[in-house]
């Protein structure tokens, strides 16, 4: 598919406009020299809404669907980290919308959740072990909503259905635009992948625009089968609504890229050998992954540089989905790392 037709296709849809504008390539001086490849960073960090992250890009769809519908508020959920809350109460204030963030874990105010109450959205924490197990509180929550005269609309954890997934398209789109004007090839495209939305963007974005590039999903520590179900189901789901052929990415095609290993005993466990990481990375090259996605993503990355999984002098891309309120979410486990 050509660029400007896949881009044409994603202006159709409801939207708003969240990002300040395309967000920055920027080559990863120190790491190219040490690791032998070409490293670069996207600096999805650097979105603009709140703390920033991959969530921006998946709300620009989502809440354009929102108002679309005449909603009023949004309701979503994840543990009391999550990022994607915080974006997503972000986004529904400055729209003129509620937010009621269904979360689980310990209830401290710092990190995202702090930020989340000095964003005044209403939180509510529940005694669950799973983000999945919130979905039910979340149903309830719209039904009591709606008995009170809102409507409101439900918003899966981390914004990841094919409404979300057009904003990594655009970022698929905006990826190969910017390599094309930077005189770039790049070999890998590599993201941290939780609920699936980034990976299956990023991934069917490519394989529409720039087939040879491959698309590496590193995943965090969620089970691998609940994932690759999740992605394909995905795939399916956001072929059918752009109108293209929805085996376009073969199970055995997402087995290969969907990369495991790197969780470190499962969804959001803070492990010193990632926060090494994230010091040697902030002092190499002066940026801050987090402990719960990218951070497990970079390692992910370095270790399979370092094995030659990914070959020297390849050209390789890192998304850097976000995540900074996880350093202060985990600072009381961190400090006692450093
Ligand atoms: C900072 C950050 N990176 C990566 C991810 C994973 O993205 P996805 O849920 O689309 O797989 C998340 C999801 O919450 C996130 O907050």
């Amino acid at each position: 598919m050509l660029l400007t037709e896949l881009k044409q296709k994603l202006d159709s849809f409801p939207q708003v406009k969240l990002l300040w504008g395309a967000t920055p390539i920027v080559r990863a001086k120190n790491l190219s020299k040490e690791t032998g490849v070409e490293l670069y960073i996207k600096r999805d960090d650097l979105t603009g809404l709140a703390l920033g992250g991959n969530k921006t890009r998946k709300l620009e769809f989502i809440m354009g669907e929102a108002l679309e519908k005449g909603c009023d508020t949004v309701i979503t959920a994840g543990a009391v980290h999550s990022n994607h809350a915080l974006q997503t109460a972000a986004a529904a204030k400055k729209l003129g919308l509620d937010a009621v963030l269904v979360l689980r874990g310990k209830e401290e105010n710092k990190g995202n959740l702090l930020m989340d109450r000095i964003i005044n959205a209403e939180v509510r924490i529940y005694d669950v072990e799973t983000s999945r197990e919130l979905k039910d509180y979340m149903e309830e929550i719209a039904e009591e909503l709606a008995e009170r005269g809102k409507k409101p609309l439900i918003i899966p954890v981390g914004g990841s259905n094919p409404t979300g997934v057009l904003g990594y398209l655009r970022a698929a789109a905006e990826i190969v635009g910017q390599s094309n004007s930077m005189g770039l090839e790049f070999d890998y495209v590599v993201t941290p992948t939780s609920s699936g939305g980034t990976q299956t963007g990023i991934l069917l974005g490519l394989k529409l625009l720039e087939p040879k590039i491959k698309a590496l999903g590193i995943g965090v520590g969620d089970p691998r089968e609940e994932l690759l179900d999740d992605v394909g189901r995905l795939i399916k789901e956001t072929a059918e609504i752009l109108n293209v052929d929805e085996g376009i990415v073969s199970r055995d095609e997402l087995e290969a890229c969907t990369i495991d290993g790197y969780g470190f005993g499962g969804y959001g466990t803070v492990v010193r050998e990632v926060i090494d990481l994230i010091k040697y990375i902030a002092g190499q090259e002066g940026f801050y992954l987090d402990p719960v996605y990218t951070g497990k993503g970079f390692y992910g990355l370095m270790d399979m540089i370092r094995k030659q999984v990914i070959p020297p002098g390849s050209k390789v891309l890192f998304v850097h989905t976000g995540g900074l309120g996880g350093i202060f979410q985990y600072e009381d486990i961190i400090a006692g790392m450093l």
